[in-house]
């Protein structure tokens, strides 16, 4: 059980729909009734309705041999063409796709026949160069068009796709690329943040280093040039995107592929060090990239104007950047930088410059703008906005309001849309227009969608109590499994409750006495910071492979901006820490993890110690250390194998 979960505050206040936004809304109350009278009925309607299929299925769900589950699986799509001829061959061509904002103010408008010739040329450069149906595509990329052009492309030709998160290191890079067996990589010169080039080049250089990792699979590396600054070359291996695309023609027929096809592996932070390639299939994840993405964001796409400010590097970036928003037509804003470059307002001078109508970010942004005060907001016009989502980590009350009231005019519904990187789209969110909003909650489970929180033994909760959250039926943009490691998959989602048959989320989570679910944090070892799952082991273990350090413990604690921060317990090797002061040795500490992870992995604080608490079956209690972290008076110390050591770790810091 979580040990958040008494600490929950008692919010009262409601908003209810406003007429005029019900009025015109795209989900009805038809939608839940649909969905209740005849689940898979419903999922088959949508996978109609929203796909176009080169063969129809017949069949909607195979769990003849759970938990590996088939969707739509005697159809056949091709999943670039959902996205982008089909929209050109309905006249809708000169649509804008992507309005795409550079970091240093530059531009670029992508219609939907622009995007489609370039992702046909993009997809018979990766056909020149041996890329074919099955194989693995590693992209490490800014947030530019390329980046949705090679996603496509390799969508199109029946490759599959993994993107890595630009902040990523190495060796991350290399992790993910022997782990998948890639064989190409899409990198770029550099990418713009925070008023800088940031080099990415460097990064993959070093992954692919034989001398220092061996010889991998990748025999080509492809690299746009957006930083404009100087690049090692490997000659042979290894190609500039704009020479290679230059010898491509814009004619290609999309293949349709079967829609159990995968589409794309993503790795995420598990419990373990070794992250987990979630692997997502073609069909049933279009369809509910579709569907969530029309339905919670009450998509007009002849009028709206959508922007989520999510990397590609994240399963948002995937499922209401690529996929969601290109399946439905939409025209969306793609901007490349951070929040605040050149000055703090950047993002809300986008929503003025592009009337943007539907906007989607995280919380840990939107407690940042709180902090740095609603003047800036407030001087920019953001009446074009509509509806406001959040995702990533439960929002307080707090900055929901602050976030309605400030960037939503006082008017805007708020949809806290509750999903995972395995989940692959939208699972729990209101509906805008039909639910009653509640500050805090995410809510109700989409049509469709079947949720439920339940004790140790898998028994729903009551009404006001928590428990685990957990999906009780298949879904059809479900993982489909970890890359290469089925036992893994089972065990990670499906052991805990495997009598029922439940998915277990690994969130903590309450009904409240209307029965609407508040999501209550991770209940494993597995942080949330800024909205992006870190795990405890995979910092641990970059920490005990630097020489200084002979054991470390990782806990995430409370922080106000990015939700959890990492703070890191680490024991030294004292015949190595004579010549350095203890300062040194943090700063030494967090570049490592800096190094070995991304940026985002360092520890905000490291803390030396002589001891960690342990039980007398080694296990260490992250929880008293959290306690230290937060400032808490340390818990419960009795399983400790020396219940002597809290209370000298306290003593020391
Ligand atoms: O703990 C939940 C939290 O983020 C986890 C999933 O992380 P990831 O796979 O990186 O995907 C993030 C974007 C979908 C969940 O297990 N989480 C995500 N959205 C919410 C949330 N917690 C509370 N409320 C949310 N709206």
């Amino acid at each position: 059980m979580p040990d958040n979960i008494d600490n929950l505050l008692v919010e009262t206040r409601r908003f209810a729909p406003d007429e005029a936004f019900t009025g015109q809304a795209v989900a009805t109350p038809a939608l839940a009734e649909r969905a209740a009278a005849d689940r898979l009925g419903f999922w088959a309607d949508q996978a109609r309705e929203l796909v176009t299929w080169s063969k129809p299925f017949t069949r909607v769900l195979d769990w003849s041999n759970p938990p590996f589950a088939k969707w739509f699986d005697d159809g056949s799509l091709n999943v670039a063409y959902n996205c982008l001829d089909r929209h050109v061959e309905a006249g809708l061509g000169d649509r804008v796709a992507i309005h795409w904002e550079g970091e240093p103010s530059d531009t670029r408008t992508l219609t939907y026949a622009e995007l489609t010739r370039e992702v046909k040329r993009a997809a018979n450069m990766l056909l020149d160069l041996g890329v074919t149906e099955g194989d693995r595509v590693v992209i490490y990329l800014p947030l530019i068009p390329e980046a949705v052009i090679s996603m496509l492309a390799v969508a199109r030709i029946g490759a599959i796709h993994s993107v890595v998160f630009g902040g990523f290191s190495a060796e991350s890079i290399r992790a993910r690329v022997d782990d998948a067996g890639a064989k190409v990589v899409i990198t770029a010169d550099g990418g713009w943040r925070k008023g800088a080039v940031s080099p990415l080049k460097p990064a993959v250089d070093e992954a692919l280093d034989e001398t220092l990792h061996g010889a991998s699979t990748v025999d080509t590396v492809i690299v746009v040039k957006r930083g404009e600054n100087p690049v090692d070359w490997h000659d042979g291996r290894d190609l500039w995107w704009h020479d290679a695309i230059a010898r491509s023609g814009d004619d290609h027929v999309a293949q349709a592929f079967p829609a159990e096809h995968p589409l794309f592996i993503l790795y995420t932070s598990g419990t373990t060090g070794k992250p987990k390639g979630i692997l997502h299939t073609s069909g049933g994840y279009l369809t509910g990239a579709a569907y969530s993405h029309r339905n919670v964001f009450d998509l007009h796409a002849d009028t709206d104007v959508y922007w989520s400010t999510a990397d590609i590097g994240w399963i948002t970036g995937h499922t209401y950047v690529v996929y969601g928003p290109l399946a439905n037509g939409a025209t969306q804003v793609i901007y490349e930088g951070t929040p605040d470059s050149p000055e703090p307002g950047r993002w809300w001078d986008i929503i003025e410059k592009y009337r943007v109508t539907l906007f989607y970010a995280a919380p840990t942004a939107i407690r940042g703008f709180m902090k740095a005060g609603r003047q800036i907001p407030a001087s920019r016009d953001l009446s074009s906005l509509r509806l406001l989502g959040s995702v990533g980590e439960p929002i307080n009350p707090e900055a929901w309001v602050w976030y309605r009231d400030v960037i939503g005019g006082g008017i805007t519904p708020i949809v806290d849309t509750w999903w995972q990187t395995e989940t692959g789209s939208i699972m729990i969110s209101a509906l805008p227009g039909i639910t009653t909003l509640k500050p805090g909650a995410a809510q109700v489970p989409l049509p469709g969608v079947a949720i439920d929180v339940v004790d140790d033994h898998g028994e729903p909760v009551g009404r006001g109590e928590g428990g685990l959250l957990v999906i009780t039926e298949p879904w059809p943009s479900m993982l489909r499994g970890i890359w290469g490691d089925p036992d893994r998959y089972r065990e990670t989602y499906w052991e805990k409750f495997a009598d029922k048959g439940y998915y277990f989320a690994g969130d903590g989570a309450r009904k409240d006495d209307d029965g609407d679910i508040w999501l209550l944090g991770r209940v494993d070892d597995v942080m949330n910071v800024s909205g992006h799952r870190l795990s405890t082991a995979e910092i641990e273990s970059a920490l005990v492979s630097h020489p200084l350090v002979a054991e470390a413990a990782v806990v995430g604690a409370a922080d106000e901006t990015t939700g959890q921060a990492v703070v890191a317990f680490v024991i030294l090797r004292t015949s190595q820490v004579e010549s350095m002061s203890p300062d040194d040795a943090v700063a030494a500490l967090r570049a490592h993890v800096g190094h070995e992870i991304g940026a985002i992995a360092k520890p905000k604080t490291v803390m030396i110690v002589q001891e960690l608490p342990k039980t007398r079956s080694g296990k260490i209690m992250r929880r008293l250390l959290r306690d230290v972290a937060e400032g808490r008076e340390v818990g419960d110390t009795t399983t400790l194998a020396d219940t002597s050591v809290m209370t000298v770790i306290s003593a020391a810091l």
